[in-house]
């Protein structure tokens, strides 16, 4: 039979991944490597973790049977704790913002913990910040270890005890540099601890969200304001126990756009799914590796999986709506489903052979003064109400008549697929343009439609 004990066997051991078109677009000559954390059961780096922080617990005595497990995390390590207690049968509650994605959240509950949101906007040190709420939980829970994952020495350990050998031993000893992010600096502490233990000269790059601190206080020593970024489990607002700066050789300070944009490209491009911390530390990669020639080769960590961030980055929706997406992805199909003015969601419209009386009572009703005539799915013509209006005013017996009648040039048509730049070019000489999908009008979009997108 061939069987694992039990999940936790399942951590670890995680296989290198070549990147190969990406690279090449780039004119890089130094090999690329993926390192899939996202293959862990709990699909993140964080698994590795979860288990060394409860097992060392367990082996000093703070964490007992029965024990509650309280933490704060940005998701993955409250994600790695409960599968190791799921599967040990301790209790977790887990301490998150309210940046975590719901899909966390969520994944959280379904392994069984409780969840706390706090603001993320929150102070260091104050009692609403997560890192404070989930120490007082911890005083008011009896027989509960709070595991504390910025200074746990068992954060650092797991990498360095099994990241970074898997490296050395997966590259032959041939690794040159190796990029990770840092949140709690245990991953690129406890595997650039390892790797420069056998060989100082591999260079460990430290991949940091512009409006962290870690670039300036590696640089520095001195720790500035942090800023909102919106990448999720990387960079700090102050210095952790865990990030050994020692270790790291530099940090490149890399923008919400780029790691957002790198990550969707490994998707598209390589099919590595993977979420915008992993486009962080890639940016990063592809930063060194230019520099590189041929003996070059450079390991990047990919920290999770995709699917924590399908209601964020990996949507079109999120980010035309934090205007964070490539201008080339803002199709007419993408601002129709996303409008978010008063226009109403499903296209209203008038048929040819209606009468002028029901069209303008559909308009009123609606409260929209240009609509389209459709026939069958075509568009025929269009009725524009200060027009209908002045007509009536010659003959109030054209209530009566035909749409087709009344009914003026219709607007120009375009295909779901068209660009930003053709939909404004046609708004600068009609009103409106319709959007068509497989031969049939699907919907309208209007001047003040495209006005949010060009802020
Ligand atoms: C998505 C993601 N990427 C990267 C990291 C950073 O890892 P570390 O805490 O080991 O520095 C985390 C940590 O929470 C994370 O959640």
């Amino acid at each position: 039979m061939k069987f694992y004990s039990d999940i936790t066997s399942l951590i670890g051991n995680t296989p290198l991944v070549q990147i190969n078109t990406l690279t090449k677009q780039h004119g890089i000559k130094a090999k690329v490597f993926a390192k899939m954390e996202s293959l862990n059961p709990g699909y993140s780096v964080k698994d590795r973790i979860g288990t060394s922080m409860i097992e060392y617990a367990e082996k000093e005595g703070t964490l007992k049977p029965d024990g509650t497990i309280i933490e704060a995390t940005s998701g993955n390590t409250g994600i790695g704790l409960a599968i190791t207690a799921a599967a040990k049968g301790y209790k977790c509650i887990f301490v998150l913002t309210d940046k975590v994605s719901m899909e966390k959240n969520r994944y959280l509950k379904a392994l069984g913990a409780d969840v706390v949101v706090c603001p993320a906007a929150a102070k260091a040190g104050t009692p609403d910040h997560y890192v404070e709420t989930a120490k007082r939980i911890h005083r008011e829970t009896p027989n509960s270890f709070y595991p504390d994952q910025y200074s746990h020495p068992a954060n650092p350990l797991a990498h360095y005890r099994t990241t970074g050998p898997e490296l050395w031993n997966d590259t032959d000893g041939k690794i040159t540099h190796f990029v990770s992010g840092i949140g709690t600096g245990g991953t690129i502490s406890g595997t650039g601890r390892y790797l420069k233990e056998k060989n100082p000269n591999i260079q460990i790059i430290g991949a940091d969200p512009y409006g962290s601190i870690f670039k300036t206080y590696k640089e520095t020593g001195s720790v500035p304001e942090a800023t909102p970024y919106l990448v999720e489990g990387i960079g700090q607002s102050c210095p952790t126990e865990n990030a050994n700066m020692k270790v790291i050789d530099q940090i490149i300070n890399v923008t919400d756009r780029d790691s957002f944009e790198l990550a969707r490209q490994l998707g598209r491009v390589e099919g590595i799914f993977c979420g915008g911390s992993t486009g962080t530390n890639f940016f990063a990669a592809l930063e060194v590796a230019k520099d590189l020639d041929e003996d070059g080769l450079v390991v990047f960590i990919v920290c999770d999986t995709g699917e924590h961030y399908l209601t964020k980055f990996h949507s079109d929706e999120w980010m035309k709506e934090k205007l964070l997406l490539e201008p080339q992805r803002i199709t007419a199909g993408l601002i129709a489903e996303t409008k978010n003015n008063n226009s109403p969601q499903d296209l209203i419209f008038a048929e040819p052979n209606e009468t002028v009386r029901e069209a303008l009572a559909k308009m009123n009703e609606y409260s929209v003064t240009q609509i389209p005539v459709l026939d069958d799915g075509k568009s025929v013509g269009a009725l524009k109400e200060s027009l209908v209006l002045t007509k009536l005013l010659e003959d109030k017996s054209l209530l009566d008549a035909n749409v087709s009648e009344v009914m003026v040039e219709s607007f120009p048509v375009l295909d779901v697929d068209a660009s930003f730049e053709e939909i404004k070019q046609k708004l600068h000489e009609r009103p409106a343009v319709l959007i068509e999908e497989f031969n049939r009008i699907k919907s309208i979009i209007t001047r003040s439609d495209v006005l949010d997108i060009q802020r």
